[in-house]
């Protein structure tokens, strides 16, 4: 994975440890996918909960992420990041705003404003540019991020929905969706939300 940090590029070679990592990188520049129609950001904000992602958290982290939306008076998302860690109990792993682009307002700028160790940080989703692929703002949401190199492309693809779990049905829409969008959900890994409890 390869996260900027400060405008130089450092590579966290993760790979050994996790195979699908691989399917991450592409060759050619990061594809371009449709923006949806009309994203409502104020219909976005609130809870969601982290269902299935292509990226790596550290195992210390990995289950039972949650993310809180808000909208602040400049129209931008304040972003906070929750995790059930199995070590310490609950904390915040991050905190950041995203704010939409003129490119178009599914685009978000996300900046990261976190308190969490360099080498924590480094596992995490960084700042940059996450398209909101597709949401019905009721159940799911569909984000994908992608960075440009040489020669190849390297993204992310995170699946969110307003409940830990979700139901079957959903899950084919959201395949669906994804196959449309040429985005492969096999990348797609399940973090370990059994056991999440509601008090955070
Ligand atoms: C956006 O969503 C909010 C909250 O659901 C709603 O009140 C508002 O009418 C929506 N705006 C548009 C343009 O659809
Ligand atoms: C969930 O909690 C139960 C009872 O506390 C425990 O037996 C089980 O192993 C836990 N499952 C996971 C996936 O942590």
């Amino acid at each position: 994975m390869v996260y900027r940090q400060g405008g130089s590029i450092v590579v966290v070679v993760l790979c050994w440890f996790y195979a699908k990592c691989v399917s991450s990188y592409g060759l050619g520049p990061c594809p371009k996918i449709g923006y949806m129609d009309l994203f409502n950001i104020t219909a976005f904000t609130g809870h969601w909960y982290e269902i299935e992602r292509s990226f790596y958290l550290m195992e210390l982290i990995s289950s039972c992420v949650r993310v809180d939306l808000e909208l602040n008076e400049r129209g931008q998302l304040e972003v906070d990041v929750y995790s059930r860690s199995r070590m310490s109990g609950i904390f915040s792993i991050s905190e950041g705003i995203a704010t939409s682009t003129k490119k178009d307002p599914s685009i978000l700028l996300y900046k990261v404003s976190s308190r969490l160790p360099r080498i924590v940080n480094r596992y995490l989703p960084g700042a940059g540019y996450y398209q909101i692929v597709r949401t019905d703002y009721r159940r799911y949401a569909i984000l994908y991020s992608c960075s440009n190199f040489h020669i190849f492309h390297i993204d992310l693809l995170w699946i969110w929905a307003r409940k830990k779990e979700i139901e079957a049905d959903l899950r084919v829409k959201i395949y669906e969706i994804l196959a449309i969008n040429n985005l492969d959900p096999e990348r797609l890994t399940l973090p370990k939300n059994k056991n999440c409890t509601d008090d955070y």
